[in-house]
């Protein structure tokens, strides 16, 4: 079922239902999330079945602000306490030390957490009414409402499509980001970049006062993270990246003769076959990766068996960008 995630009386039948512990689908800035009250086992285990997602796949938590972070956190390390000054709300995720025998399932076995406080409005609302209510609902785990390893969801459609008609889904539009939140892991004495998002990494570098590890420069074995598994993010048709000149080659080598085909390039390609679907890749970053999830939902709704990439820019801004594709293209 849609609801107007501006209707106070939706915001209101989402926190009852998650007190209820069902789930409820909820609008962020990033991508939208499947939600269930953190505190309650039963009800996180839910997003588990749900999405067919391995049980030990640490779920993030979401809470309307830095406080409530401290009831599922044990300690924050004052790096991770200036990244949250500086990005909160919005979208990045921290990994932090977790309480003991709090949001245990939603942890997955991890004695870690992750924390996030989104901006976006409908997430604010439903977070602040769950905080106030009786009983509180102090945090909602929310993973992308989307099933395990496929495309995440941007757009309250995209949330029903995977999850069918029954699901309560707050529609609060399509999601201004469009990729998930940034994770920064603050557990192991210096930040290390696990998930890069829309954030800048020297914004995220100036704000924690250091530099940004990468998850192969710690020795701990990492924790799991599925959005950092090789495979992931997959449309149902096979993705291939490929530099525009290559992209070019292979449609003039397939000619008239294409067929079943998506393209997605910055750069203009030609081609005689009308069976190619092209869609035009913005220039800018940021604008790309609000479309990108959709993109990819809209060339496999098509039919498409390939979806045919033109390689970001190398440049930092695309790191987010260039980092989903290249795990969706891992996927085929
Ligand atoms: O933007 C987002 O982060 C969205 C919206 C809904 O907030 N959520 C999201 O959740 O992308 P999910 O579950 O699809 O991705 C969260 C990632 C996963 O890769 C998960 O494994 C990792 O965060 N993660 C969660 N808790 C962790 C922990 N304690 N240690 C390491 N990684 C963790
Ligand atoms: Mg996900």
């Amino acid at each position: 079922m849609l609801r107007d995630a501006r209707d106070p009386a939706a915001i209101e039948a989402a926190v009852q239902a998650l007190q209820a512990g069902e789930l409820v689908a909820f609008p962020t800035e990033t991508v939208y999330g499947l939600g269930a009250d953190a505190g309650n086992g039963d009800a996180v285990a839910g997003i588990f079945r749900a999405k067919g997602r391995p049980a030990d796949h640490p779920l993030i938590v979401h809470v309307a602000d830095a406080a409530a972070a401290g009831v599922f956190a044990s300690s924050i390390p004052d790096f991770a306490r200036r990244l949250i000054d500086a990005f909160w709300p919005g979208p990045l995720t921290l990994i932090l030390p977790r309480r003991g025998g709090i949001a245990d399932v939603a942890a997955g076995g991890q004695d870690t957490i992750g924390v996030r406080c989104p901006a976006h409005p409908a997430a604010q609302a439903l977070l602040r009414a769950c905080a106030t209510a009786q009983p509180p609902v102090h945090g909602i785990a929310g993973p992308s409402a989307n099933k395990f390893g496929r495309v995440s969801p941007t757009t309250a459609a995209h949330v029903q499509s995977e999850f069918g008609p029954g699901l309560l889904v707050l529609d609060g539009g399509p999601c201004q980001v469009g990729i998930e939140s940034a994770i920064v892991d603050c557990t192991r004495g210096r930040p290390v970049l696990l998930r890069p998002g829309m954030l800048d990494v020297a914004r995220i570098e100036a704000a924690a006062g250091q530099a940004l590890a990468r998850p192969e420069d710690v020795d701990r074995a990492a924790p799991r993270a599925s959005g950092t598994l090789e495979a992931h993010y997959a449309p149902r048709a096979r993705l291939r990246l490929m530099e525009a000149g290559a992209l070019q080659t292979a449609l003039d080598v397939l000619g008239a003769e294409a067929r079943n085909i998506a393209v997605w390039s910055r750069a203009i390609l030609r081609t005689p076959a009308a069976g190619v679907v092209r869609r035009r890749m913005p220039d800018d970053a940021a604008e790309a990766a609000r479309l990108l999830f959709a993109v990819l939902r809209e060339f496999d709704d098509q039919g498409v068996q390939l979806i045919w990439i033109e390689t970001p820019p190398a440049d930092a801004a695309w790191d987010g960008v260039r980092d989903r594709l290249q795990r969706a293209a891992a996927a085929g």
